[in-house]
């Protein structure tokens, strides 16, 4: 079966939030999305608001008709947001005000009865709960042992290591196969705990075949490398390309 493409369309808000205007619409966005096929759409409620802002959840949730994921810390103010937006599925990332971007996995066992406090709510309001994890054996049975009904694991090692650059040189190719090898051992390992994989970070359209083969993981989360294509070719293309990218493995 073909995994399933949530797009993450943050970075349509990053332009936004640059002008601090009302163009481009993440609304436009992410029905474009959908009408290019995409499975779901995925934001990142920041704490700093650096891109999506509270308002968008808001109207996303009334405008997207496939499944609305969105992205948030394991806190107190955005378990309530989620309570109170109801998105289909909320994703627990780990935060620092001062990364680009989100750098590796939530740590759920050493924030055990934080996050289990975080997904026993979700999951009593109806949300489905997933957790953002390096692809470690011990954490995806934290995450199992917390109630969570999917993990999402982090390629963003997987994709560093198949920038060209690094690819291309050394031992490059055989580290990312090793990590391809990680990746696959951790989503078998989830799947034999009941768990629902997913997989995002980094993954481009020369990247994603390695793992689109990985039979276990049945979703992938893609942002910033859609959204960087759809400034050339426009976001339909773009969604529709990267589709193909994930069908042909
Ligand atoms: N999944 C998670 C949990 C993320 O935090 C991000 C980045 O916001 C993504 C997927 C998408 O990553 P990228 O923009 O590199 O495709």
């Amino acid at each position: 079966m073909t995994a399933k493409l949530n797009v993450n369309i943050d970075h349509v808000a990053t332009i936004r939030e640059a002008r601090k205007t009302i163009e481009p619409s993440i609304i436009t966005a992410a029905v474009i999305c959908e009408q290019a096929g995409a499975n779901g759409i995925t934001v990142h409620l920041r704490q700093d608001r650096r891109h999506i802002q509270d308002r968008d959840i808001e109207l996303l949730r009334e405008v997207v008709s496939t499944y609305l994921n969105v992205e948030m810390a394991a806190t107190e103010e955005m378990v309530s947001i989620a309570l109170r937006t109801k998105p289909d599925a909320v994703s627990l990332v780990p935060e620092n005000p001062t990364e680009i971007t989100t750098e590796g996995g939530l740590d759920v066992v050493g924030n055990y009865e934080n996050v289990r406090n975080a997904v026993e709510k979700l999951r009593s309001a109806g949300i489905f709960a997933s957790i953002f994890l390096d692809p470690d054996k011990e954490q995806i049975e934290a995450a199992s042992g917390v109630g969570a009904q999917q993990v999402e694991l982090c390629t963003a090692e997987y994709a560093e290591l198949t920038l060209s650059a690094r690819a291309a040189h050394g031992d490059g190719a055989k580290r990312a196969s090793d990590e391809i090898e990680r990746i696959r051992e951790a989503s078998a390992h989830a799947r034999s705990l009941g768990l629902i994989v997913a997989a995002g970070h980094g993954l481009t359209y020369r990247n994603i075949s390695a793992l689109a083969a990985i039979s276990q993981i049945t979703e992938f989360n893609i942002g910033h490398n859609i959204i960087s294509r759809a400034v050339f070719v426009g976001l339909n293309q773009a969604v529709r390309e990267m589709i193909d990218s994930i069908k042909i493995a």
